[in-house]
């Protein structure tokens, strides 16, 4: 950590926290999907959307749990059927991203959600993949794909889409579990995630968002983890903190998210302070932004202004954290820590 940082003033903390460079590492692509995006595509592909405008499908967004929120993500997603699109939506992420100070971003994706309604494997990771290149020779943004499956299925449809995408293996980096918690714990997709493991895929999970600290437990020692997806329930569990702290198991949180999930009532309740300062590898991320209110940046700003106590030192630790959690060469992420390195020290007193 850089010298000085509690001379930081604190009115120069939102410049601070919107240029410093920041890796993205809990990003759903189709949670990006703007409801200005979802109309154009609509009419471009002739699907008949159940809102009549842009500003009715807004109005819906009004959630009372996660559960709430898939049943609209799935129904957006239903505009998405040419590699077009699916190139369309990232690369409006990735601009968004760019101006954020983004510079590297994993991005989860549900082939489930595609190919369930006839679209094929390939266009979706094609569409996705020319995004990310594009994003890297245009924006100067590293990114990369990690395929997640949808935990309401079972175990075969799993196995069945990772079966679809491993033509595609040098097209994505790993493999994430999402979608409904409750009730469908992590031990359902062990033999899955044991076939990712061995064919040297990285693997995440969601964990902990709205389920209890238990399926936190059993992501990281039955699905053998290496970042935790939410995992903000953990505190329930002083055990598991500490586990997490001494494993420097990577947490990525996504406040707005949790704040419109119901998963903590209000933004000053959230428990980011908490989590860094018993030791933990957290990192601020933003889901589904088009759905809770904002991109990258605005999670910064939201939390840092509702949360008194985060200053200077944990923004530098904020990012530091979401480098050492990237799935990257130690020399990248050498790279970006000089970079912070820079972005704090032209924000010292002279
Ligand atoms: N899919 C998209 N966003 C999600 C979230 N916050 N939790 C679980 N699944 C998701
Ligand atoms: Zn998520």
């Amino acid at each position: 950590m850089p010298p000085n940082l509690d001379q930081i003033p604190r009115e120069r903390l939102p410049a601070l926290l919107r240029t410093m460079p920041k890796a993205e590492l809990h990003l759903h692509i189709e949670g990006s999907l703007e409801p200005e995006l979802i109309f154009r595509l609509a009419q471009r592909n002739g699907v008949t959307l159940p809102y009549a405008s842009v500003e009715a499908l807004r109005a819906a967004y009004a959630f009372t749990d996660l559960q709430s929120f898939l049943d609209i993500y799935y129904a957006g997603a239903s505009v998405l059927l040419k590699e077009a699109d699916f190139f369309d939506m990232a690369w409006a992420y990735f601009e968004r991203a760019a101006a954020d100070h983004v510079v590297h971003a994993e991005l989860f994706f549900d082939p489930q959600t595609h190919t369930e309604r006839g679209v094929p494997m390939e266009t979706v990771i094609v569409g996705l993949e020319h995004a990310c290149r594009r994003a890297h020779a245009e924006l100067g943004i590293s990114a990369s794909l990690i395929l997640c499956f949808l935990r309401h299925l079972s175990e075969e449809a799993a196995f069945a889409t990772l079966e679809q995408a491993l033509p595609y293996r040098r097209h994505f980096i790993g493999v994430g579990l999402d979608s409904s918690e409750r009730g469908h714990p992590p031990e359902k997709f062990a033999r899955v995630f044991a076939k990712c493991r061995d064919l040297g895929l990285h693997v995440v999970a969601h964990a902990g968002e709205e389920g209890p600290p238990a399926y936190i437990e059993s992501a990281l020692d039955v699905l053998k983890v290496e970042r935790i997806d939410h995992g903000v329930r953990c505190v329930e569990s002083p055990a598991l903190v500490q586990r997490l702290a001494r494993e420097r198991m990577p947490l990525t949180v996504c406040p707005l998210s949790n704040v419109k999930l119901c998963v903590f009532e209000t933004m000053a309740g959230h428990n980011l302070p908490a989590l860094l300062d018993a030791g933990l590898c957290a990192t601020v991320n933003s889901d589904d932004p088009a759905y809770f209110g904002g991109y990258i940046n605005e999670n910064f700003i939201q939390t840092f202004e509702a949360l008194p106590q985060l200053n200077a030192a944990h923004a530098w630790q904020l990012a530091a954290n979401s480098f050492e959690a990237s799935f990257v060469p130690e020399a990248d992420k050498a790279a970006w820590r000089h970079e912070l390195e820079r972005a704090f020290e032209a924000e010292q007193p002279r």
